[in-house]
């Protein structure tokens, strides 16, 4: 008995075909329910010796499930081959790989802030690259001579020293209040331009994200709770900020907001020497000079504005070390970047 059922598994172990009817009268010869011939040792069962019962389960079954599987695997594959006729398909060839692009990681970092931003009723505002003194520095409390235009290494087209590569998207805020009556509520997100020598930390292309807000009674609690707002949505909920005093010509007070990074590894002290806390934006309230210059009633009108480098948050959402690889188009960099937004 059990030498039948070795040869019964030889046999269906060797089979093969690829013609549809072949399959089927090989499925009746052996699974058949009537007479097939697995079928008629399971109801020769019962004359097996005890002592061998046993063993003659166990390998019938193995024959049955070798069967089963013999028979849906040809049948699968003579399917395959009758829709592939005609169509000259080999269907022997691997497969076309096939890539699907993906959104940069500053693209994914900027649509990110922009919609946190939009759900708390801020609009998105843009200006152009190539800017004038006024825009970019004068109108921002910058005149000329000011000490703190050389923090801002420019770009200026040499025959004409009033057009300039913007160093910062505030210039923004100056064209959006001149065109606009309060209330203002807007973010500007765009390409900035700084005489930088190119290193891992520093370049010479980089991108900021702007906001502006004009309305009567705002105040810096406003600043604060709209910034810890946004550092929640984007690091997650649990996050803490704090504020230090700075300056900057274009606020009054002025403050740099610093996000808390906390100190769990080697690397969280390196990055964050030894403070736990990591610097993520410039912010303050707009000065009432800067009011003045686009003719918005500082007596009547108050607002915040702030400043963030969309490279720099990226780094850190991504633990990106050197920031010339955001410029180097490698596609094994990115790859990695994956967004639900475009996928
Ligand atoms: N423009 C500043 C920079 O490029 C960043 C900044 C700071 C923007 C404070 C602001 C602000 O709107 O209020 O470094």
């Amino acid at each position: 008995m059990l030498e039948k059922i070795d040869e019964l598994k030889a046999k269906v172990d060797a089979f093969h075909s690829d013609d549809k009817e072949q399959i089927e009268a090989f499925r009746i010869e052996y699974m058949g329910a009537k007479n097939g011939l697995i079928n008629n040792l399971f109801k020769a069962f019962r004359e097996v010796p005890a002592d061998q019962k046993k063993e003659f389960g166990l390998r019938l079954n193995l024959l049955k499930k070798a069967a089963e599987d013999k028979i849906k695997s040809l049948k699968e594959l003579a399917e395959a081959s009758s829709e592939a006729q005609g169509a000259g398909i080999d269907l022997t060839l691997p497969g076309e790989p096939y890539n699907l692009g993906s959104r940069h990681p500053i693209s994914i970092v900027k649509n990110e802030i922009v919609s946190i931003f939009n759900k708390i009723g801020f609009n998105i505002s843009e200006g152009p690259e190539i800017e004038d003194d006024w825009h970019n520095f004068s109108a921002l409390n910058l005149p000329e001579e000011h000490p703190a235009r050389d923090m801002q290494d420019t770009f200026f087209i040499e025959k004409d020293p009033d057009v300039l590569l913007r160093t910062h998207t505030s210039s923004v805020q100056i064209r959006y209040m001149e065109n606009n009556e309060p209330p203002i509520r807007t973010i500007s997100p765009g390409r900035v331009f700084r005489n930088e020598a190119i290193s891992a930390r520093a370049h010479c292309i980089f991108h900021q994200i702007e906001g502006l807000y004009i309305d009567k009674n705002v105040s810096f609690a406003d600043l604060k709770q709209t910034l810890l707002f946004f550092v929640r949505e984007f690091f997650g909920k649990d996050s803490k900020i704090r504020l230090r005093p700075s300056y900057f010509p274009f606020t009054e007070p002025s403050a740099e907001v610093d996000v808390y990074w906390g100190l769990n590894s080697e690397a969280d002290y390196r990055i964050t020497k030894g403070t736990g806390w990591l610097e993520i934006m410039g912010c303050g309230m707009v000065d009432p000079a800067v009011l003045k210059n686009v003719g918005i009633d500082p007596e009547v009108y108050s607002g915040y504005a702030f400043g963030m480098g969309i490279e720099r948050i990226a780094m850190l959402k991504y633990q990106i070390k050197d920031l010339r690889m955001y410029f180097e188009n490698d596609i094994r960099f990115l790859d990695q970047f994956q967004s639900s937004l475009v996928r």
